[in-house]
């Protein structure tokens, strides 16, 4: 089986909040999707190693904000990078606002909020999944969705060019790129060999 053809299922990306006490938390999800109409019903998979699963299997209440395409790196190292356990991730932030259950969800980079009571789990080993009802929602701007694909195309930093190894001309100042500088090398500003070359 080719494990890449899981990559091709499209998802959308999401701050699911919850509030335990006075503990607010929240973190990135993507596997969200409506799975029943008459109610309507939603399914969210949540990392059993995440606080914010420990916490919902608490409370049963969550927020799910529906992220945009203007939402930016920034927001998914809040949410997704760091744990609740480790960080207070509401801190600092704009644009929050707590719904009529008392969560926070996110009212900008966002085009929807929808709050969902737990009405069924099941524990899926590494995940647990949560059926809810959806208790409230609103529609918050016009943004486009941000799906799993643009936040790997368009927001994830791409990881930086592996440095290549260079070697300078200590007579003319020319830089060689490459692991090692051939033993016929000669360089094309001074004409000088293979040992006129140091690290650069
Ligand atoms: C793009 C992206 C998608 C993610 N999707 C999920 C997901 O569907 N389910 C999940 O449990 N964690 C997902 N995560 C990981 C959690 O957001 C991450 O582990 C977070 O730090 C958990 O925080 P917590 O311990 O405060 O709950 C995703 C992270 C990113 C950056």
């Amino acid at each position: 089986m080719d494990i890449k053809a899981l990559f091709n299922i499209t998802y959308g990306l999401y701050v699911l909040s919850v509030k335990q006490g006075e503990k607010d938390n929240g973190c990135i999800v993507n596997s969200v999707m409506q799975v029943a109409e008459k109610p309507v019903r939603l399914a969210v998979s949540v990392s059993k190693q995440n606080l914010t699963c420990e916490m919902l299997k608490e409370s049963g209440v969550f927020n799910l904000s529906c992220l945009t395409t203007e939402a930016d790196f920034e927001l998914f190292k809040r949410f997704g990078f760091q744990s609740g356990r480790d960080a207070e991730k509401f801190q600092g932030m704009s644009g929050l606002k707590r719904s009529e259950n008392g969560l926070y969800y996110l009212s900008e980079n966002t085009n929807a909020f929808l709050s969902g009571k737990v009405v069924e789990m099941s524990d899926l080993g590494t995940h647990m999944l949560f059926i809810a009802e959806v208790t409230d929602g609103e529609v918050l701007s016009d943004g486009w969705g941000c799906s799993y694909a643009y936040y790997q195309a368009d927001i994830k930093p791409k990881p930086a060019p592996a440095k290549k190894k260079s070697w300078v001309c200590e007579v003319c100042g020319y830089v060689h790129e490459g692991e090692e500088v051939p033993d016929d090398f000669v360089c094309p500003i001074c004409k000088h060999g293979k040992d006129a070359f140091r690290p650069a």
